[in-house]
C-alpha cells in the first residue's frame, strides 16, 4: 500500500525558521516532523510519496545523507496543485488503495487500525476525526450510527459549525478515487470530499494526542506532548530534555525545554517552554521564555528572548 504525505506548504507560520530548512525537516526531539509521520506508518504500507515543491532539493539531501529505513519517493510539484491536485499529480505512483497524510501535524493514530477500520466498513474514503472546541480552522463531518459521514465541510463559519469532529489528516482511499480528482489545482476538501459522500465515507475518531505544528505556539507544543511521552532527564522540573554534549552547568533550565547536543547556555540563564536547537551558544544571563532558537544562533549575554523564533536565516533566493 502507497502513502501520500502532502507537505507541501511552505510554512510560512514557522519563518524565518522555514527559510532555512523546509517545515517537514524541522526536528522534533531529534527527528524531523516528516519522519515522525513515516515512521507511524504500519509495515503494510511499503512506500511513502512526497510530492514537493519548496525546497525540494534541500529534501532529497536529507534523504541522501540520512538513508530512511523504508521507501520514500520525492515526487516534483512544480507550482502547488492544492490538497487534491497534488494527489492527482503522483497518481502513476498509485497502484490500490492508498493513504493521504497531511504532514503537519503528529498524533497518536494507528494507522493500522485506521486501515482495517476502512477495510470493515468496505469505505470508498475514511477520515480520521479528532475533537476540537473551535471547529472553525478545520473541515468538519457528522457521523450517523454507523460511522458514515453525512456532510463534510471545510473551514466553517461560526454560524454554519454544525458539529466539532474536525478532519484530523489521515484518509484512506479507494483507487477509484483518483477518478474523482479532476486536473489542475484542486482541494481534497472542498472539492473533492462533498463529491465522493455517496460513495460511503466513513470517519473514525481517535483519542489520545494530536498536535499541528504549524505555529511557534503549536510546535512547543508539540514538544511538550512528546516528552510528556518519552524520556525525561533526572531534574525535578520535568518533562525538560537536554541531549547529551549540551552544557547547561550555571544555567536554570526550566520545565518542557528541549535543549539540544552541542548547545552552550551561559551562568545565570534560565530557560523554560522553550526548545534550543543544535550548536546555539546562548549567553549569560539570558532569559528564554515560550520561544525557539534556532541552529547555531548566538545569543548575547543578557538577551531576552520570549514568544519569538530567534534565527539569522533569510529568505531563500528562489
Ligand atoms: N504537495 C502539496 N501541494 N501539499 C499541500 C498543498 C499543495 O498545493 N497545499 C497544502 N498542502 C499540504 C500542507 O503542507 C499540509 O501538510 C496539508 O497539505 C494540509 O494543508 P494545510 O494548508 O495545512 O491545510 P489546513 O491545516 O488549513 O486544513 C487541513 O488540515 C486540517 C487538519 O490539520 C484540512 O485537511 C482540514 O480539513 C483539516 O481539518
Ligand atoms: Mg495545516
Amino acid at each position: 500500500m502507497k502513502a501520500v504525505l502532502l507537505v507541501g506548504g511552505k510554512g510560512t507560520r514557522l519563518r524565518p525558521l522555514t527559510y532555512r530548512i523546509p517545515k517537514p525537516l524541522i526536528p522534533l526531539m531529534g527527528k524531523p516532523l516528516m519522519m515522525h509521520v513515516i515512521d507511524s506508518l504500519p509495515e503494510e504500507v511499503d512506500e511513502t510519496i512526497v510530492p514537493v515543491g519548496y525546497m525540494r532539493e534541500v529534501m532529497e539531501s536529507y534523504l541522501e545523507e540520512n538513508p530512511p529505513r523504508r521507501k520514500i519517493t520525492i515526487v516534483e510539484e512544480q507550482q502547488p496543485m492544492g490538497t487534491g491536485g497534488a494527489v492527482k499529480n503522483v497518481e502513476d505512483y498509485i497502484d490500490g488503495p492508498f493513504l493521504v497524510i497531511n504532514g503537519d501535524s503528529i498524533s497518536s493514530l494507528d494507522i493500522g487500525a485506521f486501515i482495517g477500520f476502512h477495510r470493515s466498513k468496505k469505505a470508498f474514503a475514511s477520515i480520521s476525526l479528532w475533537g476540537v472546541d473551535d471547529p472553525t480552522p478545520f473541515g468538519i463531518v457528522d457521523l450517523d450510527a454507523n460511522q458514515r459521514i453525512e456532510r463534510f465541510q471545510e473551514k466553517p463559519s461560526r454560524e454554519e459549525a454544525f458539529s466539532r469532529l474536525a478532519n484530523a489528516g489521515v484518509y484512506a482511499l479507494e483507487y477509484e478515487a483518483l477518478d474523482h480528482i479532476g486536473e489542475g489545482f484542486v482541494s481534497m476538501e472542498r472539492e473533492v470530499f462533498p463529491n465522493i459522500l455517496d460513495r460511503g465515507m466513513y470517519g473514525l475518531r481517535f483519542e489520545g494526542y494530536w498536535v499541528d505544528c504549524g505555529t511557534r505556539e503549536s510546535l512547543l507544543s508539540a514538544f511538550r506532548t512528546l516528552m510528556r511521552d518519552g524520556v525525561m532527564d533526572d531534574s525535578r522540573l520535568a518533562p525538560t530534555i537536554i541531549e547529551s554534549g549540551a552544557q547547561v552547568d550555571g544555567a536554570t533550565i526550566g520545565r518542557n525545554s528541549y535543549i539540544s547536543s552541542g548547545v552552550l547556555v551561559g551562568q545565570g540563564t534560565s530557560i523554560e517552554n522553550s526548545v534550543v536547537y543544535r550548536d546555539a551558544i546562548i549567553g549569560d544571563e539570558c532569559t528564554i521564555s515560550n520561544s525557539i532558537v534556532d541552529v547555531g544562533m548566538a545569543v548575547s549575554d543578557r538577551s531576552k528572548i520570549i514568544d519569538m523564533i530567534a534565527s539569522n536565516a533569510s529568505p531563500p533566493s528562489d
